[in-house]
């Protein structure tokens, strides 16, 4: 395996030689603007490196990365309009630098892109069948999680199995597939790629909670995204649901009334439910989960036959990736 920084510099090249530089340009260049502006490239990363478990070829998952990466923008596009989110890597968000409609067609043209480049994919007819399998079903996947993430923020009895499910599907089957898509072109059998979507899957879980913890406790300085917006959108957080867990009748009234309530202030609406996290230590509770769920990731990868080396090298990024501040 090689430094983070090797794969890195190989994708960022691959989005060099393939920029979007097409016309009519109100369409192409909103997403040379979202890709232009960065991202942590976890879903690139994942799929280079699940190849490489299988070939010393990288570059043969190379329009499978781009593939993730491009329909990852696309659903980031998309849910910045349903979230009403101003910002994206510290950068205006697509809809609010342009407008809403280049947000939703631009968004289009992304998943339309995000197909091309898996369809360029080199490999057998049973190769390319298997990777087209796994990203469809992925990529509805991810729909219905993304509608069940906006069916709970009117919802008050949302629980936290409901809510992982929610999760598991609108953030980590994305990461499990570009993990198992790699391996696959490198030219792992669906057996064999099993376990390594298994650890993403779980990684993915424990990735989506660390997002809930920074988007209601992250510096914004170094976050990206509007602090405060999940608590704004009344969306169903791991936060909100182990208070409710926790809570005792008082605090459940508070929140319940501030959920319920147009939100008129938001700074004051932020505070008062953060204090309400902070008071029944939630914060702590959504640590030992990802902790809980990066143990099932490590059980899964244990299952595998890869070297001990290859094992370590997973683990030690998948703890440090959910150390990250943005
Ligand atoms: C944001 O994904 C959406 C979630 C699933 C939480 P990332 O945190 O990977 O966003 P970028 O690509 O690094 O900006
Ligand atoms: C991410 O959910 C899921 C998808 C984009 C499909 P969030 O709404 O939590 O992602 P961020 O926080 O806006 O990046
Ligand atoms: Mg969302
Ligand atoms: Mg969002
Ligand atoms: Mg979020």
């Amino acid at each position: 395996m090689q430094a983070l920084s090797a794969y890195h510099t190989v994708f960022q090249n691959y989005l060099t030689e393939n920029d979007f530089s097409y016309e009519p340009k109100e369409l192409y260049e909103p997403v040379n603007y979202i890709l232009g502006i960065g991202g942590k490239r976890l879903r690139p990363l994942l799929a280079l490196m699940g190849c490489e478990l299988f070939s010393k070829n990288i570059n043969r998952a190379l329009p499978i990365a781009m593939a993730v990466e491009v329909f990852h923008n696309f659903t980031l596009l998309h849910d910045d309009i349903m979230d009403d989110a101003p910002l994206r890597r510290g950068k205006p968000t697509v809809h609010v630098k342009y407008n809403i409609n280049t947000g939703i067609l631009s968004g289009d043209v992304m998943l339309i892109l995000a197909y091309h480049f898996l369809q360029s994919t080199e490999g057998s007819v049973t190769m390319t069948h298997k990777l087209w399998a796994i990203f469809n079903k992925m990529a509805r996947e991810v729909c219905d999680g993304q509608q069940m993430d906006m069916n709970f923020e009117s919802r008050n009895d949302v629980t936290l199995s409901e809510y992982i499910k929610m999760i598991e599907l609108k953030t980590s089957v994305l990461i499990a597939a570009a993990f198992e898509m790699g391996a696959v072109a490198g030219g792992a059998s669906l057996k064999q790629a099993a376990p390594l979507y298994e650890f993403g899957k779980n990684v993915g879980i424990a990735f989506q909670i660390q997002d809930d913890l920074l988007d209601t406790f992250g510096d914004p300085a170094t976050f990206g995204k509007k602090v405060g917006g999940d608590i704004v959108q009344n969306k169903k957080t791991f936060l909100v649901l182990k208070t409710f867990e926790l809570a005792n009748s008082a605090q459940k009234t508070a929140l319940t009334i501030l959920m319920a309530t147009p939100t008129h202030d938001e700074l004051a609406k932020i505070t008062a439910v953060r204090t309400i996290f902070e008071a029944l230590n939630v914060q702590q509770h959504a640590e030992r989960a990802m902790d809980d769920y990066l143990q099932l990731a490590f059980a899964a990868l244990d299952e595998t036959t890869l070297s001990g080396a290859k094992k370590t090298y997973l683990k030690e990024w998948a703890n440090e990736l959910n150390m990250r501040r943005k």
